[in-house]
């Protein structure tokens, strides 16, 4: 679920109680001119607080540069921005050494502790030395940085305010003790956070979920491609607010010294992948047909725009399914449109409808005639629209995929990795694209895992990546100009015919042009 950006997080005003926070804090004097990067200017000589300059006073992501006078990254701006809202979720992968901990994680514990009176925060960390060795430090140093001690009392791993919020840090090597903790104070606030997650035991989230914690942030810097923390990014990747950080993005940094570490380990060993990179370890382990590097690595780097065919893809579903519609235009997805609907008349009414928004034709709509979705093809037809009908389970262009399906899935995901397709941002979407595993059946053909066995992972249908890779690898996949008439079920006279000239002409045209190959 990802945090709405409505919510108010400045939560005074129902107490009876004048509390002394925020505004009661003289500003320390600012080191340096904090860097604006290109923002609006606060609200110093303006008579009516603006939005922003509300903002600015009261939320998270500007809490640094105002009270301790520090200048976050562009990424720890955004980080923090999105832990401001309350129910957030966000998870954070991140280099070594990129600020998680001094930055993120101590701000988020002060701006905490000094906007929720009553409140709670729960920092624990994989290592609990570190909440003693690092995050304390930091957050003892932010203290003498707002008020030089005056309001706070801090101890080895224990903070308190004068408005009664208390941060705590808590050994998580025993889960049962992480129980008991509970939204508090008028605002109902308890934060909770995960630092160096890779090494947290999954009982110590489990115990946090069931805390019903009201911001959670989890980060790390990446290992294995197992447990919680990673499915954070993956399976449960729809729950998340996911960041990813490279050494890159760190000014502090150097260049010399990333390049000192890569050429001491090598680009490919799995520390640089982690500590630099911010990847987790050899996810190909899983078996997945996309790794989640490899979709990263195309969000982070997509190509640049290229106009192209327009191709269209339907996924049909009734009742508790999603029905979904996917348009790429050119390399890009442009539109992704999921509702569920029990009535198969409102799903037509409604295709209908985007079709004629889109200015779409029948001949670049295509959709999955599997089960439902043959009368529902049915239906369209009778509507005007005879769209392409793809057979999941039919005959792929290529003898070595186990059908049309996998030789989309498979295909579609290689133009992912090779970063040729600019993506939406859905996280549902990536969450499904990452998790379907490879099967290989018994005559050797690549072919994908069952949904059935997805759903015994505790993973839905991934109607989504159906129809987003449907799109791409349709009407002669990215690049491509046409799809051949094997994949229509029941081409008509005239698509033979086409066909039959379109590969009479198939010789005169460059390579790289064998639809879905
Ligand atoms: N915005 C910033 N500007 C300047 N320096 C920064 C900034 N953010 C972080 N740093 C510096 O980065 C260093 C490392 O910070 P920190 O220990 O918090 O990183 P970390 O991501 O928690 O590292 P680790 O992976 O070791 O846990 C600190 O010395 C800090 O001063
Ligand atoms: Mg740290």
């Amino acid at each position: 679920m990802k945090a709405k950006k409505s919510g108010k997080t400045h939560h005074h005003g129902d107490t009876t109680t004048p509390l002394p926070p925020v505004g009661a804090i003289a500003a320390p004097p600012s080191k340096s001119a904090p860097t604006k990067r290109g923002r609006p200017k606060g609200s110093k000589n303006k008579p009516k607080p603006t939005k922003d300059a509300v903002s600015k006073e009261y939320d998270l992501q500007w809490f640094p540069e105002r009270w301790m006078g520090e200048s976050p990254y562009p990424w720890q701006f955004n980080v923090l921005e999105a832990l401001n809202y309350k129910e957030s979720r966000v998870a954070l992968k991140a280099a070594n050494g990129s600020g998680k901990t001094s930055m993120v994680a101590a701000s988020a514990v002060l701006w905490h502790v000094v906007n929720f009176p009553d409140s709670l925060c729960v920092c624990t960390a994989g290592v609990f030395r570190q909440i003693e060795a690092a995050l304390w430090p930091s957050i003892k140093r932010g203290v003498q940085t707002m008020t030089g001690g005056e309001g706070f009392e801090v101890t080895q791993s224990g903070l308190r305010f004068v408005n009664g919020a208390r941060a705590i840090g808590f050994s998580a090597s025993d889960p049962h003790k992480a129980e008991g903790w509970h939204r508090q104070g008028p605002t109902d606030n308890l934060m909770f956070i995960v630092d160096e997650a890779k090494a947290c035991e999954d009982g110590i989230f489990h115990a946090m979920e069931r805390c019903q914690p009201s911001r959670i942030l989890i980060m790390s810097s990446p290992g294995a491609a197992a447990g919680y923390f990673y499915e954070a990014f993956t399976k449960h990747r729809e729950r998340w607010d996911t960041f990813t950080v490279t050494a890159f993005d760190c000014p502090h940094l150097t260049k010399d010294w990333i390049d000192e570490q890569i050429s001491t380990y090598g680009e490919k060993s799995p520390l640089i992948r982690s500590m630099i990179y911010g990847e987790f370890v050899d996810d190909s382990e899983d078996g997945v047909v996309l790794g989640l590097r490899e979709l990263e690595g195309c969000l982070q780097e997509p190509p640049e725009r290229k106009d192209g065919m327009r191709v269209a893809f339907v996924d049909f579903a009734a009742g508790g399914d999603e029905t979904v519609f996917c348009l790429r235009e050119g390399n890009e997805i442009t539109q992704l449109e999921t509702w569920k609907e029990r009535d198969t008349n409102r799903t037509i009414g409604r295709l209908i409808n985007l079709f004629d928004r889109h200015g779409l034709v029948a001949d670049e709509i295509y959709g999955d005639e599997g089960g439902l979705g043959l009368p529902m093809c049915d239906a369209l037809a009778e509507s005007g629209f005879s769209i392409h009908r793809v057979n999941f389970g039919g005959k792929p262009f290529d003898g070595r995929y186990q059908n049309r399906g996998s030789e989309m899935w498979h295909t579609a995901a290689r133009t992912i990795a090779n970063k040729e397709v600019r993506l939406i941002d859905d996280q549902k979407l990536q969450q499904q694209l990452v998790t379907r595993r490879v099967e290989v059946s018994r005559t050797g053909k690549l072919g994908l895992e069952a949904k059935d066995k997805m759903k015994s992972r505790g993973l839905a249908s991934p109607d989504r990546a159906d129809a987003v890779l449907g799109a791409i690898a349709c009407g002669g996949g990215v690049g491509g100009s046409w799809e051949r008439y094997s994949s229509f079920s029941k081409p008509s006279l005239s698509e033979l015919m086409e066909d039959a000239q379109l590969l009479a002409e198939e010789s005169s045209l460059p390579s790289g042009m064998d639809a879905g190959g």
